[in-house]
């Protein structure tokens, strides 16, 4: 197994942030009254010491698991459930906003293969057991450009040590951006991370989106960064 850091006792959020934003619509704070209660994962299955085994989050089996972190309005994780019904799927989104947009996307679609959580995407990741994923998505995660918030990225050789563990062998991290600096080092802490490799071979291979990829939201909007977008796909060791 890869290299583990000591995991805190409690719980912590580690969400810098926004969490609210406009009010919400009726609609949308139905569905966080209503169908959120149903679908969120337990606060008290959430003990930072790897022992959530998302199987008994699942009323029925599914043939592949994969986390996304940070689905803000979560088309990305709906174009993902509609196209593989028998995958299931962990979301993690601490903005409300975002939260009730996506639930009320899916309200009226099959959900059975849905987990969600409105909180710290780690608390998650510290929790589950070991290689249990087939896949984590972070989607142009925030990029916190001034040098003194860098340790807020999330991606950090502490949270790559625990996707390393809950990743199976071979299982994938899937990143993308469209800020070079924040590209750059989500290039620099992967490769450095012992139990990653990156699967790109040429240029071509991170500056061009992989087949069938699904646009998120951010992408879609074209920012201004829309050309500079890269997608970074990197792989589980298999033997660690
Ligand atoms: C720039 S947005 C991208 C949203 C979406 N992935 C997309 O591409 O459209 C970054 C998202 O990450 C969420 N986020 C920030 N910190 C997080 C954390 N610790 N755990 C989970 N999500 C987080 C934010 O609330 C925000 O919605």
């Amino acid at each position: 197994m890869p290299c583990i850091r000591p995991l805190a006792k409690k719980p912590q959020r580690r969400v810098f942030g926004r969490k609210t934003g406009r009010p919400l619509k009726e609609g949308r704070q139905v569905v966080l009254d209503e169908l959120l209660p149903f679908l969120q994962i337990p606060e008290d299955s959430l003990t930072e010491k790897a022992n959530l085994n998302p199987e008994t989050l699942f009323a029925t089996p599914y043939t592949a698991l994969w986390l996304e972190i940070g689905f803000g309005n979560g088309e990305h994780l709906t174009a993902l459930m509609e196209r593989h019904p028998d995958h299931a799927y962990i979301g993690a989104e601490p903005f409300v906003n975002g939260m009730s947009a996506f639930l009320k996307d899916i309200q009226d679609k099959p959900h059975n293969h849905i987990r969600v959580h409105m909180d710290d995407a780690m608390m998650i990741a510290n929790s589950l057991t070991d290689e249990c994923l087939d896949g984590i998505y972070v989607l142009n995660p925030d990029p916190w450009p001034k040098q003194r918030h860098h340790k807020r990225r999330i991606i950090s050789p502490a949270n790559l040590d625990q996707f390393a563990r809950i990743l199976k062998p071979d299982g994938q991290l899937i990143m993308s951006t469209d800020v070079p600096d924040l590209a750059e080092w989500m290039v620099t802490q992967a490769s450095l991370h012992p139990a990653f490799e990156w699967t790109a071979e040429k240029a071509d291979d991170w500056r061009t989106p992989p087949p069938d990829w699904i646009k998120t939201r951010y992408e879609g909007k074209r920012a201004k960064g829309a050309d500079k977008m890269v997608y970074l796909i990197f792989k589980r060791s298999a033997a660690l």
